[in-house]
């Protein structure tokens, strides 16, 4: 099992993952794609990572085959304790999952937007750390995923500093979106056991000392800090994407990374997906036309190999930069004559202004305003172009799938998106994609002119979509450098914990001198 590197031996290391959400057991985003494919990555290099998750009423019994593995144990909670269960799945039978059962904070319909969602989120993240606890489980390295599992390097810090399970123990934060920080009055502190240490201070962020802010939190305490790609990693420590916490990213900066997420490109891979039409290769890409086809009649689009089809799948939000898709889409649809198909629910304006629009150009436009997994496999494999034009994007997994299926991404050089997909050149004949940067309607426009005026040339366009399915956004690249970042926390970890002890023993002695003992 252990693994050699490059960079010599390296030790197997035990890492609980935690998250809200894990494929396939429970998704809202692309934050449950990652927490569901990283760890099969990391556990292919040798490491023994566990995944801990609430189990949510919807998670069946029988369909996930779990099994009960820790009878009704003690989690305190506030002044009290609350019996949690643990219950012991796999995520593709070969990385355990520990889910956290308690029917009062978890069997409801859904996942999050309940009144003690923090409470809930406390709950399940003590269930967890108490529960490996009992299993004698004792990770090297707890690596927690957004704001619901922020309090956690918080906790290491503090009520478990001198639990001897959790003394070597080092955590990591991921950020996947520093929009949703999780934030809740003072009471929250008693809950979780740490009102004792009362808010985090900080001189540039006024609102800190009045409020629980889980991500700040998760920020402040963690041993080292991630997010998903560089540029965001950059990004967030500027006034304009850094969510009003900036100042204290930058003031950590030293511990922040960026680290690209991956997809699982066996589960997405339109050579074996069996929600397609057609299955295609690179070397068959000729049928993936049959694809486009069926997309336009489950759209009720006229069917018609010549005209462009744009999609675009993402939450009807403005973060995926739908009041900029608003002001250009009828201007396509009129003056470009492509056609054009959205996936995806979100605020209701949008669904407004979707279906008046798919009534006024029906046959141009289609509009599905729902969550549908097996549809979205259709529009990456079917659509000629996809749109992703984001105000801000950690890391984006859309243009990323789309690539692979051979559909030629539109994107906003942001975050991620940034990252993966490289601008078209006429010149050079380089680029996978098109891309602009000022967030503004005439930029995507224009943008998409571009786009639209390529396509008309199929043997450009062929190398164009041949680019984009060479890429490889596989999880191996990225799951070493988990590694070594999770090497590094152990490091920081270590250091702090010295500075620590050292500090208690010169506290200690300067208190005798002073008592002139
Ligand atoms: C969030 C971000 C998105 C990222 C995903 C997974 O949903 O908005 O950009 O790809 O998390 O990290």
């Amino acid at each position: 099992m252990p693994q050699r590197s490059a960079r010599g031996a390296q030790a197997p290391l035990k890492i609980l993952l935690l998250a809200a959400e894990v494929v396939p057991f429970a998704k809202t985003g692309g934050l449950a794609d990652v927490t569901g494919s990283l760890p099969k990555a990391i556990r292919a290099l040798g490491h023994d990572i566990r995944v801990g998750m609430p189990r949510y009423g919807r998670i069946r019994p029988d369909q996930f085959n779990l099994t009960r593995i820790l009878e009704p144990f003690p989690v305190p909670m506030d002044d009290r304790t609350e019996p949690a269960e643990l219950m012991q799945a796999t995520l593709d039978g070969e990385v355990p999952v520990y889910l956290v059962e308690n029917a009062r904070y978890f069997d409801r319909d859904g996942i999050y937007m309940y009144p003690d969602d923090a409470e809930r989120f406390i709950m399940f993240c003590r269930g967890v750390l108490e529960g490996v606890k009992r299993l004698g489980w004792q990770p090297d390295i707890i690596h927690c995923h957004d704001w619901h599992t922020a309090l956690v390097p918080n906790w290491l810090k503090t009520i478990y500093a001198d639990d001897p399970f959790f003394a070597d123990t080092a955590s990591v934060y991921t950020i996947h979106n520093l929009a949703y920080q999780g934030i809740f009055g003072h009471r929250v502190l008693e809950i979780a056991g740490i009102d004792e240490y009362g808010f985090i201070v900080h001189p540039d962020i006024m609102d800190l000392n009045e409020v629980v802010d889980f991500m700040a939190r998760g920020i402040a305490f963690a041993d080292v800090i991630s997010t998903v790609s560089e540029t965001y990693a950059r990004e967030i420590l500027t006034s304009e994407f850094g969510e009003k916490l900036d100042p204290l990213l930058r003031d950590r900066r030293d511990r922040l990374f960026g680290i690209l997420n991956g997809i699982d490109v066996d589960e997405f891979n339109p050579a074996t997906d069996r929600y397609l039409e057609v299955n295609y290769t690179l070397e068959s890409l000729d049928l993936r036309v049959e694809n486009k086809l069926s997309l336009q009649r489950e759209a009720g689009l006229r069917e018609d190999r010549r005209i462009p089809v744009v999609g675009i799948i993402a939450r009807l939000t403005d973060q995926k930069g739908f009041d900029l898709i608003t002001n250009i889409v009828e201007p396509m649809l009129q003056h470009l004559g492509a056609q054009f198909v959205v996936l995806g629910t979100g605020e209701q304006r949008y669904h407004d202004f979707f279906t008046d629009l798919t009534n006024r150009y029906a046959g141009q436009a289609g509009a599905f305003l729902t969550f549908n997994a097996s549809l979205a496999r259709r529009i990456y494999a079917g659509a000629d172009v996809f749109l992703m034009p984001s105000r801000f994007e950690p890391c984006g997994l859309g243009q990323m799938i789309a690539m692979r299926y051979g559909s030629v991404p539109v994107v906003r050089a942001v975050g991620g998106l940034a990252d993966t997909v490289r601008d078209y050149d006429p010149a050079t004949g380089e680029g996978t994609g098109f891309v602009f940067k000022p967030y503004d309607a005439m930029a995507l426009y224009t943008t998409l002119v571009r786009a639209v005026e390529t396509y008309r040339y199929p043997d450009i366009w062929r190398k164009l979509q041949t680019r984009c399915m060479q890429q490889d956004f596989s999880w191996q690249a990225s799951a070493r450098k988990y590694v070594e970042l999770y090497a590094r926390a152990r490091e920081f970890h270590a250091r702090d914990r010295a500075a620590a002890q050292e500090k208690e023993a010169k506290d200690r002695a300067a208190n005798r001198t002073q008592k002139g003992e």
